[in-house]
């Protein structure tokens, strides 16, 4: 029996990692499987262990309003030190990039205590962006013994690192089980998708509007380099755009930090309610999220799992970043960087929304990141080590 501890913090993490969970629970015999969640998310994070029904083993609960990399470092580092030592499991799993996953791999490795790195090898080689998650994620690489790549370009990726072949697998994006598993559930009862629409309409938004043929445009945005210029940018965009198109609704579930909204308060005042055709809502819950990029036209987002998710729902993406680590959509022509660049914005927006021929060569349904099984095969690699 392997004793696994399975350490998360925030909203990607945990959707990423809650599926992971529940299959390695499928075998009791096999594992001991605890979760520690960080907190490094509060509200964000306990929406998604609501959804996946996880109860954690240990949370942390770190989060303080507006908190800086050093807050989180220094609380998960400390936090996990005592839960390591007294549970001393044999292999510690983390997620990806965040300043969680990193300070809980370093806090295993002054155990000594392997460490499992899920959605391993992602790059953009400029360790200012995304900023911090790309150095984040070469020092959890660096100190991860088993790697779970979601592509074979994410494995190449650690083999140029020098990493030794047998200890990385493809296994596909765990985000992908996790959005079929949750398209599932919305398709299979016609009583969670009214509950849905009702949900959706409390939180500011009602989706019935686009029975019409109307058409909506979802917006994301939290990455830290973009405050500043970046986010007064993206919002002026966006505010022309919404009114150069008043016949289409702009769509923004807004994320906790308080520099997002700062941003979007600077641009479109104190007061975000009543404008129009411009819909700026509170973060919704995965169910939720997922209802919506299904039924939009486009997204426009600066996040790292849309960027997965949506090319698998036929949904172009544009990305207001300068890099990404997440080329495979980019190559199939479903994703394209604008940056934060006010011109470039507006004019792939208008772009996607006036040329219909343009628009269906980006909304071609692929889907570079996984099949659905990726959780699977990390459970049996773990059965087999
Ligand atoms: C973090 C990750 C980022 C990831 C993103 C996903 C780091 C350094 N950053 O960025 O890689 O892409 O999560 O969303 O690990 N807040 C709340 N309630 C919540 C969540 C956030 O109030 O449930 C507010 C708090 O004021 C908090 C702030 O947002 O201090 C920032 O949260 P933090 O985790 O530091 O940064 P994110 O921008 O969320
Ligand atoms: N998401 C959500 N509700 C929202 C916005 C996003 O459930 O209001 C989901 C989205 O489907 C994706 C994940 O959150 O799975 C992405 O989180 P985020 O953009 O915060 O982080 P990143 O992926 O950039 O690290």
């Amino acid at each position: 029996m392997k004793k696994l501890l399975i350490v998360f913090g925030t909203r990607p993490e945990a959707i990423k990692m809650c599926p992971l969970v529940k299959e390695f629970q499928k075998h009791p015999k096999d594992f001991d499987t605890k979760v520690c969640v960080t907190g490094q998310h509060r509200e964000m994070l306990d929406q998604v262990l609501a959804i996946f029904d996880i109860k954690p083993d240990y949370d942390l609960n770190i989060m303080k309003s507006g908190q800086d990399l050093y807050d989180i470092t220094c609380r998960v580092l400390l936090g996990m030190r005592d839960i390591l030592i007294k549970e001393h499991p044999d292999v510690v799993f983390v997620h990806g990039d965040t300043s969680t996953s990193t300070a809980a791999a370093l806090a295993a490795f002054y155990q000594q205590i392997p460490v499992a790195h899920i959605e391993a090898g992602l790059r953009t080689y400029n360790i200012y962006s995304p900023w911090p998650e790309e150095m984040n994620r070469q020092i959890t690489g660096r100190i991860a013994t088993y790697n779970f790549s979601p592509t074979p370009l994410s494995k190449n990726n650690l083999l140029q690192e020098n990493v030794s072949e047998k200890n990385i697998w493809v296994t596909g994006n765990t985000v992908i089980d996790a959005l079929y598993s949750v398209i599932e559930r919305i398709n299979s009862d016609d009583t969670l998708q009214s509950q849905i629409s009702q949900n959706l309409l409390n939180a500011g938004y009602d989706i019935s509007r686009l029975s019409n043929g109307k058409r909506m445009v979802l917006i994301t945005g939290h990455r830290r380099e973009n405050f500043g210029d970046g986010f007064i940018n993206i919002c002026n965009a966006i505010k022309e755009l919404k009114n150069k198109y008043p016949d289409v609704d702009f769509v923004y579930p807004m994320h906790l930090n308080p520099n997002v909204r700062n941003a979007i308060h600077s641009v479109f005042g104190e007061n975000l309610q009543n404008l129009g055709n411009m819909f700026f809502i509170e973060p919704l819950e995965y169910l939720e999220f997922v209802q919506m990029m299904n039924s939009c036209y486009l997204v426009l987002t600066d996040s790292g799992g849309i960027q997965e998710e949506a090319p698998g729902l036929g949904k172009p993406v544009l990305v207001m970043r300068n890099t990404t680590e997440r080329p495979e959509a980019l190559d199939a022509g479903t994703v394209k960087l604008v940056g934060t660049d006010y011109d470039l914005i507006m004019s792939d927006v208008s772009r996607l929304l006036e040329d219909g021929a343009y628009y269906n060569q980006m909304s071609q349904a692929v889907n570079p990141y996984g099949d659905g099984l990726a959780c699977q095969r990390i459970v049996k690699t773990m059965k087999e080590l």
